[in-house]
């Protein structure tokens, strides 16, 4: 075994379900523990969620339920998604559970053991902001808002403190002595102004919170929730609940991957208290930027989520998780929106990626039997190309500039095509036959694009697997080596790895990703003078009752059912997404509610003239009833 590898991804709040700013983190975290693990380290990847405080105990009243019942809810959305999209997490931890407890008690415990004045009972006055569960300097405060709009209430309150502007002078030597303990480097600057400044103490127990673990002999107090949350990153090794070993193994972490706006916590408070227990530093902290809908950070407080199950339903998570790591850069922010992630699918991945495989392949197939050629090749363009290719990548992975390894890995196959065109295989077979010289050629694509499916492992483990095998390779190959490739072994040729997507019927659907579209989330802003519409307006939509009498699957597609509509005049056909709580079958024959005045629009090729209406319950669909006796092309108003 190469070196012990800990990662970390921060933990997500249970007061919502996942969005792909949450699973992006994950993603990114998931790409570098594969891409460790097959460089051979022991690699030890935690993620969990952050199960206490206000937050959670406000969203689990809302909703007229204990806040467990409401971390228990929304717990396996994040179990289901990890696994839908391959996450190869080693284990999870909820902050509800008894070693997590556990580890936070003894983190005290070792704290108030060794310096005891660390921990005092005192009383603080500030701007506290709820959402953020924290106080805001004065200077960052404008109106009763926070840099990023939320409200903030002055708040006096007599905690429990740490005293961690004890730790100022400390942490700026360890940011000296270690530049890169912040990533990227503009995070680390931010960073260092922040503590240069001086540290104010730090309350960590709050009396108005009950949703937590009680404070060490004062359980009016719970533990404020970031030296809580922190805390997982030991505890989820045994810390404070006796299972020393793994601690000793994979502690310090190696990196703790977090978004941009929680990089303080992570590079002051946490490493403050571990100073104070005695306990090792992480070596790094990573930080990521944020995912944007139409500039706007995406987050539940601002509406404009993109969840991320429309997309893994229709296309996969090998797909999304490409789209994520090639359209971000590293550190930076990032718009999300269905286009842009559709013409990725179509021009690399189903264009560039897929078709190269399937011709190299076809290739092989037909000239030498259906197997790979039988000689190899140890001196040619594409093995030059590969060799000063592969270090780059190998770079790039190391910096995580994931981008700049995928655009590596698209060099690779642009020179794999160029190849493919310069020496036309179709002529030399048709000149010469299956000789050795057309046994190298096609000996060379198939081995680069070996390679090139090795560089994508980590980002979509699962096509890489069938890539590799179609390929006649071993799906587990992680060698970059050039020369990998056996001779005369089958090949697979099958349907296309990225079938095509017909862009413009998602694109003229509803948000393929989305919940909630940008402008219904601000329509005063969009520039409407109002958000309210006339009766007017609404009468321009016209709804009519209408009776399905035929319904079939849309080839293709796991969503999309056509149906045969009566609307009390004529038969028309309408597609709708309903596929998968539906079957056709029972469709056939129920009264439905439809937009029959809509313009037609092609789904999957098919022409839809007109809309079902259903209601939506966390995308899925549940269509609205009629009573069965109404005749078909009733008005709805
Ligand atoms: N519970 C705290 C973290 C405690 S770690 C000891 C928290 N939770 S969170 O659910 O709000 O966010 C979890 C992670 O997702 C954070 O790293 C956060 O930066 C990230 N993201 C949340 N929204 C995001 C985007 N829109 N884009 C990218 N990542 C963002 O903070």
């Amino acid at each position: 075994m190469g070196d012990k590898f800990y990662i970390t991804t921060a933990i997500h709040y249970v007061n919502d379900r996942p969005h792909i700013g949450h699973i992006y983190e994950n993603i990114v975290a998931d790409v570098i523990a594969r891409h460790r693990r097959r460089l051979g380290d022991d690699v030890w990847f935690l993620t969990g969620t952050d199960e206490h405080g206000q937050k959670i105990e406000r969203s689990a009243a809302k909703e007229g339920i204990s806040p467990i019942e409401l971390a228990d809810r929304v717990v396996p959305y994040y179990h289901d998604l990890w696994k839908k999209l391959d996450i190869s997490h080693n284990d999870f931890i909820r902050t509800t559970e008894q070693r997590h407890r556990l580890g936070v008690l003894e983190l005290i415990r070792r704290i108030q053991e060794r310096i005891p004045d660390d921990i005092y009972l005192g009383e603080h006055s500030g701007w506290y902001c709820q959402s953020e569960e924290t106080f805001i300097p004065e200077n960052q405060v404008k109106d009763k808002k926070d840099d990023s709009g939320h409200p903030v209430e002055w708040t006096t309150e007599k905690n429990y403190f740490f005293k961690l502007s004890r730790y100022t002078e400390p942490l700026l030597e360890h940011y000296r002595k270690n530049p890169s303990f912040v990533y990227p480097p503009q995070r680390m600057n931010e960073v260092m102004s922040f503590v240069e400044q001086g540290l104010k103490d730090l309350s960590i127990s709050r009396t108005s919170i009950k949703w937590g673990i009680p404070f060490p002999g004062n359980p009016d107090h719970v533990i404020y929730v970031w030296m809580d949350a922190l805390t997982n990153y030991i505890s989820a090794l045994g810390f404070g609940s006796g299972d020393q070993d793994k601690f000793d193994h994979y502690w310090p972490a190696d990196v703790h991957l977090i978004g941009k706006d929680i990089v303080r916590f992570h590079a002051v408070y946490w490493p403050a208290f571990l100073m104070a227990a005695g306990v090792s530093l992480p070596k790094q902290v990573v930080a990521h930027g944020w995912w944007l809908r139409d500039n706007q950070k995406i987050s539940k407080s601002l509406g404009n989520v993109v969840r991320p199950m429309n997309i893994i339903e229709d296309f996969g998570a090998d797909p999304l998780r490409y789209y994520l790591l090639r359209e971000m850069v590293f550190g930076q922010d990032q718009n999300y929106s269905d286009e842009s992630f559709l013409s990725r699918y179509n021009a690399d991945l189903a264009n560039d990626l897929g078709n190269t495989l399937s011709r190299a392949i076809k290739m092989s197939a037909q000239y030498f039997d259906g197997k790979t050629p039988p000689t190899p090749c140890d001196d040619n363009d594409l093995l030059r190309a590969s060799r000063e290719i592969v270090p780059e990548y190998r770079r790039a992975m190391d910096d995580y500039a994931f981008q700049r390894a995928l655009d590596a890995v698209w060099r690779l196959l642009v020179a794999i095509n160029s190849y493919i065109v310069t020496r036309e295989p179709w002529k030399m077979f048709k000149e010469n036959g299956a000789d050795e010289s057309l046994s190298r050629a096609i000996w060379n694509c198939l081995e680069s694009l070996r390679i090139v499916w090795v560089m994508m492992a980590p980002f979509m483990p699962a096509t890489s697997r069938e890539a590799l095998t179609r390929l006649g390779a071993n799906a587990d190959d992680h060698s970059f080596e050039w020369g990998g490739l056996a001779n005369n072994v089958e090949v697979k040729v099958t349907d296309p790895i990225f079938p095509r997507a017909d862009a413009a019927a998602y694109v003229g659907a509803p948000a393929l990703a989305g919940e909630t579209k940008p402008a219904d989330v601000r329509p005063a802003e969009a520039g409407a003078p109002s958000d309210k519409i006339t009766i007017d307006q609404f009468m321009q939509t016209e709804l009519r009752v209408a009776e399905v009498r035929a319904a079939e699957r849309v080839p293709k597609s796991k969503k999309l059912i056509q149906m045969s509509i009566f609307d009390g005049t004529a038969e028309r056909t309408i597609v709708a997404g309903i596929g998968l709580t539906y079957t056709p079958e029972e469709l056939i024959g129920r009264k439905v509610v439809i937009v029959a005045n809509l313009q037609p629009a092609k789904l999957m090729g098919v022409e839809s003239n007109g809309m079902v209406l259903a209601a939506s319950i966390d995308g899925e669909p549940s269509l609205l009833a009629v009573d069965p006796s109404v005749p078909a092309g009733t008005k709805v108003k």
